[in-house]
């Protein structure tokens, strides 16, 4: 699933545990690290690293974009004493749809001649999102049960390269639950150093049973297509995406601008009230401005199909003016391949 040979930790807690093991197992108390304010999850994620007594260098952002190579190199090229100890970036923001250019980031931090760790937040796109720990030069890969893997919450993980290994054996960070150091050496045995959540783990079997059925690249292309179909629809009511860059749609949700004037959060109330359907709430700056369209996990075209139809009937119920054709279009992609 994560595309690496190495060994990944299986903690039983969310993904907000899984972010703070990859910190605290790397760095040292007043390291900086670098993040980037593509939406809620990666202020999260900084405000949790400042918690942690870490120094952030968080470049802003407009919540409407991922992170831009470019910003990667200039900031780790000015930083010629080599403080910056990690640069964490959420790959795919579930609060906006928007999905970072992983590849291009590693190849920034090279051009930078940077020896800063990556830690890529796959939260939202493990499964569901063409993403490869070891092929992409990746750190520490932080992910969790609930999306992709189609599972409850309450079990996420680190995938961990051969150098976050290293870093781990000297940082000095405080940690006891979410040590690597005694979860490695007990999985050599088949163990866990502390009750593992069992219940998970059975169906995480049957998961990546099911993701293998389909293939892993079968997987990536149904998300892709919803994707489209998805945009398709938002078009055709007239409506605007809020990903700006096209390179960056992502595959596993869509968020749908608002026009002005428009409260999200009563459209989304509509649509529950009338179609028992719950679609995410603009989160942080977005609150009542967008609303989120998830097509991740379990889903075939007839489960967008339905839910698209639920969206455009929910949206004129409530009085937003959006052109009928939307559905239309999104069907007309889920007709080709
Ligand atoms: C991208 C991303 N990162 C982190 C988190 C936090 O994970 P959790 O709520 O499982 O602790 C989420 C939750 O939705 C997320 O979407």
């Amino acid at each position: 699933m994560f595309g690496t040979t190495n060994p990944v930790v299986v903690y039983p807690a969310t993904g907000t545990g899984a972010w703070e093991a990859a910190l605290v197992n790397t760095l040292d108390p007043g390291d900086a690290v670098l993040c980037f304010e593509t939406g809620h999850f990666a202020t999260l994620w900084q405000q949790m690293a400042r918690g942690l007594g870490l120094e952030v260098d968080f470049v802003p952002g407009d919540w409407r974009h991922g992170v831009n190579p470019e910003t990667v190199t200039e900031r780790l090229a000015a930083d010629r004493a080599h403080r910056i100890k990690a640069v964490c970036v959420v790959h795919n923001e579930t609060s906006t749809g928007v999905t970072s250019r992983i590849p291009e980031i590693r190849a920034a931090i090279d051009a930078a001649g940077h020896p800063a760790l990556l830690h890529v937040d796959t939260i939202s796109s493990l499964g569901s999102i063409d993403y490869r720990h070891d092929e992409w030069g990746v750190d520490v890969t932080v992910a969790g049960s609930q999306k992709g893997l189609m599972l409850p919450p309450g079990m996420s993980f680190n995938a961990i390269s051969d150098k976050a290994l290293e870093a781990s054996k000297t940082s000095r960070l405080p940690r006891t639950f979410w040590d690597w150091c005694p979860m490695l050496e007990a999985n050599e045995r088949g163990f866990f150093p502390y009750t593992p959540n069992t219940n998970l783990m059975f169906g995480l079997k049957e998961a990546l049973r099911l993701l293998d059925e389909e293939g892993l690249p079968n997987v990536f292309a149904r998300h892709t297509r919803h994707g489209e179909a998805t945009r398709a629809a938002v078009r055709g009511w007239g409506l605007e995406v809020l990903c700006q860059d096209e390179r960056e749609y992502s595959g596993s949700l869509t968020a749908v601008v608002m026009p002005e004037g428009v409260d999200a959060d009563k459209v989304r109330a509509v649509i529950l009230d009338r179609f028992d359907m719950s679609l995410g709430a603009g989160l942080g700056k977005l609150a009542g401005k967008i609303f989120r369209i998830g097509h991740l996990g379990a889903f075939n075209d007839l489960t967008l199909a339905g839910t698209l139809a639920g969206v455009q009937m929910g949206l004129a119920l409530a009085g937003v003016p959006v052109d009928q054709r939307g559905l239309g279009a999104a069907l007309e992609r889920l007709q080709t391949d």
